[in-house]
């Protein structure tokens, strides 16, 4: 993201600034004034503590309004309306966000107008904490980040440097600069980037059947795939979900086609491929099934039982071997030598990236709404910080279409060559 101020425009949008007590929270003053400039209306709420940290007239001169702070106008008993400031705003952008206030949001409390704002608020939310480096790392801070996160919240990282305590870490806030060009970004409309495009996306578990009672599964909810087909066809594509068991509802524009073994999903993966530009393959698919499938409840014995599994056939392997110029993306859940294990799965399955995520994360993995992930491509590895699945979604969505970007250049320069 661009640290041009005159690149963000947010013309027309309203934007409520909320400033907690931290050091930061002088920087607050430059945040409300880029905001200004990139064409936003901003209201300001603040806590009490806040005020002793920048000066309410600061505020209310770059704002353009007077600053709120307390429930009711202590002069003439007038009424702030917790509600209609979380309605009026289109984003509520909470800048510096002090570790208190963050531990106040996860837990719900609502002991001042700033929290009680964001408990009525219905646009998105985005926090840019704050904080001294001890602070930052601890892990009630980290699990409050992470309860945020779940509940899609925005959270833009600190910044590692030089803290107002002397010490030097990670909790210095994020300039106001990147935190209104990440505002500007989640205001955009999302173009139809995509329009014309074909995916197919696997996602969830697959079942196998050891007998019409039992079958072998996995713990994969199938968010993160569901995530993926809905932002890509946000973006205009037309997508083919092909789904193992989940409880999701199928996001908006997505065909679904159900499939229940790692067989099933073979065949309408390869079939949806046929007609497709490219194919995300996040379904944890079985590697191994029953040999043999008994046609009536298996009966239990005094001892020991034996199955015996066949292997399953590789759904993102047998696309690669045919996939020509298309686009695939790979997934790898890893436990350990993440970086080796993911590197061996992007070559053998003939992947252009893939998608790490380490179960030794914590917010990563299974039945989560968060995720920390790591792209790996043959010019190597880069790692995101730990956000929604929504925005992981996205951030895939990016990569893809710089992808496309760059193989429709390469396809160029080799027919004027
Ligand atoms: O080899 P492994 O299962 O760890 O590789 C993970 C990647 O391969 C994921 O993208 C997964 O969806 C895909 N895969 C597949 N068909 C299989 C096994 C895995 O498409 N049978």
């Amino acid at each position: 993201m661009g640290q041009n101020e005159s690149a963000v425009s947010l013309k027309g949008r309203r934007i409520l600034l909320g400033v907690t007590g931290s050091i930061a929270a002088y920087k607050a003053a430059q945040l409300c004034r880029l905001l200004v400039t990139a064409g936003a209306e901003v209201q300001v709420v603040m806590t009490p503590l806040a005020k002793q940290f920048i000066t309410p007239l600061t505020m209310a001169t770059l704002s353009k309004h007077p600053i709120r702070v307390e429930f009711f106008d202590p002069e003439n008993g007038a009424w702030h309306s917790h509600v209609s400031l979380g309605e009026w705003a289109d984003c509520y952008l909470i800048a510096p966000a002090t570790a208190n206030t963050l531990a106040k949001m996860a837990a719900g409390i609502a002991d001042n107008l700033l929290l009680t704002t964001y408990l009525s608020a219905r646009c998105p939310v985005v926090v840019a904490p704050a904080m001294d480096l001890d602070m930052y790392a601890h892990a009630a801070t980290q699990q409050n980040l992470r309860t945020l996160a779940e509940r899609n919240v925005r959270i833009v990282e600190p910044a590692e440097g030089e803290l107002a305590s002397g010490l030097h870490g990670k909790g210095r806030m994020a300039e106001p600069e990147t935190i209104a060009a990440f505002v500007g970004e989640l205001l955009t409309e999302k173009k139809k980037t995509l329009q014309g495009k074909r995916f197919v996306v696997t996602a969830g578990a697959t079942i196998e059947a050891i007998d019409p009672v039992r079958f072998l599964s996995n713990h994969s909810s199938g968010k993160m795939g569901y995530a993926i087909a809905g932002e890509l066809a946000r973006r205009g594509a037309a997508v083919t979900l092909v789904s193992g068991r989940t409880s999701l509802d199928v996001p908006s524009g997505v065909e679904r086609v159900d499939v229940l073994s790692a067989a099933e999903m073979y065949d309408a993966a390869v079939e949806a491929f046929k007609q497709a530009d490219g194919a995300v393959l996040c379904a944890a698919v079985a590697d191994y099934t029953p040999a043999e499938v008994a046609d009536r409840k298996l009966q239990k014995g005094d001892g020991e039982m034996t199955l015996t599994l066949k292997r399953t056939r590789d759904i993102a392997a047998a696309l690669g071997a045919d996939k020509g110029d298309r686009l695939l993306v790979g997934f790898a859940l890893e436990t350990h030598d993440e970086q080796a294990h993911a590197e061996a799965k992007l070559h053998k399955k003939n992947l252009d990236f893939i998608v790490l995520n380490s179960l030794r994360d914590a917010g990563a993995g299974f039945r989560v709404d968060t995720n920390k992930v790591s792209f790996i491509d043959r010019s190597g590895r880069e790692e995101l910080p730990l956000m929604s699945k929504t925005e992981v979604a996205s951030r895939i969505a990016d990569k893809i279409e710089n992808h496309l970007r760059a193989c429709y250049a390469a396809s160029q320069s080799k027919t004027t060559r």
